[in-house]
């Protein structure tokens, strides 16, 4: 391959050359995304968490302020509130779904709340049409966590474009991944030029003011990451429609076996995209044998799942980080003494609290390999699947 060296004597045209660059595969991608997620627009980013940080901040949200979100998600989503100085305020959960209980949230809501952060985990919407009636009502703004969700969707609408803004990550462990990356999603010109400015140290994204008008980070996506991201893209919209068939089909038969039961959904058209393939278990039913057991078995037989409680059964209410920022000198001079003192005693949430205590259990694995085969494949699943559901007696007495 033929390659070409060009050296610059002037530094401002070496930046140029590199801006122009930038421009290209990023912003290309950029509308890519946004015309598939049907947004209005999309910003790539570095990351999901950073997404959310620009959201939150474009959004206005910072120190005393109060953001409703769910204590059963990755720390990213708490983190963002805690790093802007504000509390987070946990939802307890509806326990069939482990996702923010949209029935608790107006409760919730005091003079302080200044949005909503709700999490879509693993695929599967969390009650989004429920949460937006009520933060309309309260006239707040949602911030989707749809870091772990594209292209899952309620009603014919994709998670991410429900809210004022929806925040995508490509990291390694989603099904659109780059190694690293997100994006935001906006239908709001006026929020999406502060979240473009935020995200590239405060820069005009339009080009109109000059110097650096808004506040501002760095938290691009490079050249590199947003060429990858193409590529995989191609690939994930062949992956995303195998896993999609191919994870209805499974939860179709496999719930055919008693004990086992799919995903709820909160709108009977719920398209999940089976990042996780997840189904409920009553060890009730399969001789008392706990999920863990009966993954066990599966697994003996070559089938990678694993069992017991929901995946983020600690809840991110319980973990250091959290009371680490209420002692610190930032948090200490936000909130009055009697504010902090109410905020810890609320760090109660019962179905949260009992996941892992409760018999509550499932099945899970995560998707991106195993559940991209073909039918056979899918079939011999499903066979191992029954061969250990008649079996539990002997698992029971081992
Ligand atoms: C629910 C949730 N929110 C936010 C993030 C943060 O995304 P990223 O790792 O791209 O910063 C993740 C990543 O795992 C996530 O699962």
């Amino acid at each position: 391959m033929e390659r070409t060296i060009v050296i610059f004597s002037n530094p401002k045209h070496l930046s140029a050359i590199t801006c122009c660059l930038r421009a290209h595969v990023v912003y290309d991608f950029e509308k890519i995304f946004a015309a598939a997620m049907k947004a209005g627009q999309a910003t790539l980013t570095n990351g999901g968490t950073t997404a959310l940080r620009a959201s939150l901040h474009c959004l206005g949200i910072g120190a005393g302020d109060e953001v409703i979100t769910t204590p059963h998600t990755f720390v990213a989503t708490i983190n963002v509130i805690t790093n802007a100085h504000a509390l987070p305020v946990f939802v307890d959960i509806d326990p069939d779904t482990g996702c923010i209980d949209a029935d608790l949230i107006e409760d919730a809501i005091t003079e302080n709340t200044r949005a909503i952060l709700p999490v879509h985990l693993a695929g599967f919407p969390v009650d989004i049409e429920k949460i937006m009636t009520v933060a309309r009502k309260h006239n707040i703004p949602v911030v989707e966590d749809a870091c772990q969700s594209v292209f899952a969707e309620v009603n014919g609408k994709k998670v991410g474009t429900f809210g004022a803004t929806g925040c995508i990550s490509f990291q390694e462990w989603k099904s659109l991944v780059a190694g690293e990356g997100g994006a935001i999603l906006c239908s709001d010109k006026d929020l999406m030029r502060r979240c473009k400015a935020f995200i590239n140290n405060g820069r005009d994204p339009l080009g109109q003011k000059s110097g650096y008008p808004y506040p501002g980070s760095n938290h691009r996506m490079t050249e590199f990451q947003a060429a990858v991201l193409t590529q995989q893209y191609r690939r994930f919209l062949t992956q995303a429609a195998i896993r999609r068939e191919n994870g209805a089909y499974l939860e179709t038969e496999l719930t055919k076996i008693p004990g086992l039961s799919p995903r709820k959904r909160y709108t009977p058209d719920t398209r999940f995209t089976y990042v996780r393939f997840e189904l409920d278990y009553d060890r009730k039913c399969f001789d008392n044998v706990d999920a863990a057991t009966f993954a066990k078995a599966l697994r003996a037989e070559g089938i990678p799942l694993s069992g017991g409680p929901r995946r983020y059964s600690g809840g991110c209410h319980k973990e250091g980080m959290l009371e680490e920022h209420l002692n610190s000198r930032g948090f200490q001079k936000v909130f009055s003494k009697a504010r902090l003192a109410d905020y810890r005693a609320s760090l109660k949430l019962p179905v949260m609290d009992n996941l892992t205590a409760n018999n509550r259990q499932m099945l899970h694995a995560d998707s991106k390999i195993p559940f991209l085969g073909t039918r056979k494949e899918m079939d011999q699943i499903i066979t191992a699947f029954k061969k250990v559901a008649a079996n539990t007696q002997k698992l029971a007495k081992a």
